[in-house]
């Protein structure tokens, strides 16, 4: 497995294996692997024959009062695990390969007005990172496939319209949340929850869970079944707990049927967590 650290061994790399006939996927992510990216890296192996892996904790998409300076970085146990997994290369570009004029593009992809609204309404900017250096990797690569999680979901829903609004030839394969055994989604960030509160944290999956279990009586029920098991003194701060509808991320009213995305978002002690699930409204 090659490590990259420059654009112009990407793209070198990209050509080699265009040559010889090969599909390329890419799967980008901050590093601090674990089973959810590898999923991601599995995916995109069904889907193409070389698997490139960016790692970069991209500084655009972190807010001033964020955890940039603190969030995990380990490049050589993620290495050791994508090696294992079969992938071609990796790319670990620093700031200023990616950024020459900064920690910032002056030149940035936004997302519109749904990179303002729930998870972009409390981290402000953060999408326009995202959609920024995701649109980067995408020229940088420019593979055929990109992979990304449905943990989050608005991430996901805004880099697909990224890709169809400027045109970007380019297939985006979202893959289901991978869970520990007790329903915890996995995030690089659930190192830093204490024992406590990861017991605190499972009430996020129990929420989305209790929500589920009342689809077939509609949005405000459902809502509210999730607010019991997230009540305020059970250590979970909630941001927001929102309904949407999947295929447009509008919050859905009452009177809505068909499919339902819930999302939440919380902190629980110092570590900020998101999840959600999908749902059917008969
Ligand atoms: P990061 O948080 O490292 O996540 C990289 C990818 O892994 C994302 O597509 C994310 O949705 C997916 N992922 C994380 N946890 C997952 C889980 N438990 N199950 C399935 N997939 C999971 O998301 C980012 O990095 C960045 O915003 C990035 C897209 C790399 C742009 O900087």
């Amino acid at each position: 497995m090659d490590t990259l650290t420059t654009i112009a061994e990407v793209r070198a790399t990209v050509r080699a294996a265009r040559a010889a006939g090969d599909r390329i996927a890419l799967v980008p992510t901050m590093g601090a692997l674990h089973d959810g990216h590898l999923a991601l890296v599995d995916a995109a192996m069904e889907h193409a024959d070389t698997v490139i892996v960016s790692i970069f904790v991209n500084p655009m998409q972190f807010g001033p009062r964020e955890d940039l300076s603190t969030y995990p970085r380990d490049l050589d146990a993620d290495r050791a695990r994508l090696e294992e997994a079969g992938v071609a290369a990796v790319f670990a570009p620093t700031v200023e390969q990616m950024y020459p004029s900064g920690t910032t593009s002056p030149t940035v992809v936004t997302a519109g007005h749904l990179g303002m609204t729930l998870e972009g309404r409390i981290r402000p900017g953060h999408y326009d990172g995202v959609l920024t250096v995701v649109s980067k990797l995408l020229h940088i690569v420019d593979p055929d496939v990109a992979v990304f999680g449905q943990k989050d979901a608005q991430q996901l829903f805004l880099v697909r319209r990224m890709t169809q609004d400027l045109d970007m030839p380019v297939e985006v394969v979202g893959v289901p949340t991978v869970r520990d055994a007790d329903g915890l989604a996995l995030s690089s960030r659930n190192r830093f929850l204490s024992d406590h509160d990861r017991r605190t944290a499972l009430r996020l999956a129990r929420a989305l869970e209790a929500a589920g279990s009342s689809a077939d009586r509609g949005v405000e029920t459902m809502i509210a079944a999730a607010q019991g098991v997230l009540q305020s003194d059970s250590g979970v701060q909630l941001d927001y707990l929102a309904i949407v509808d999947p295929r447009t991320f509008a919050l859905v009213g009452d009177d809505h049927r068909g499919p339902v995305q819930v999302l939440i978002a919380a902190r629980v002690g110092a570590v900020r967590l998101i999840d959600n699930a999908t749902y059917a409204i008969p």
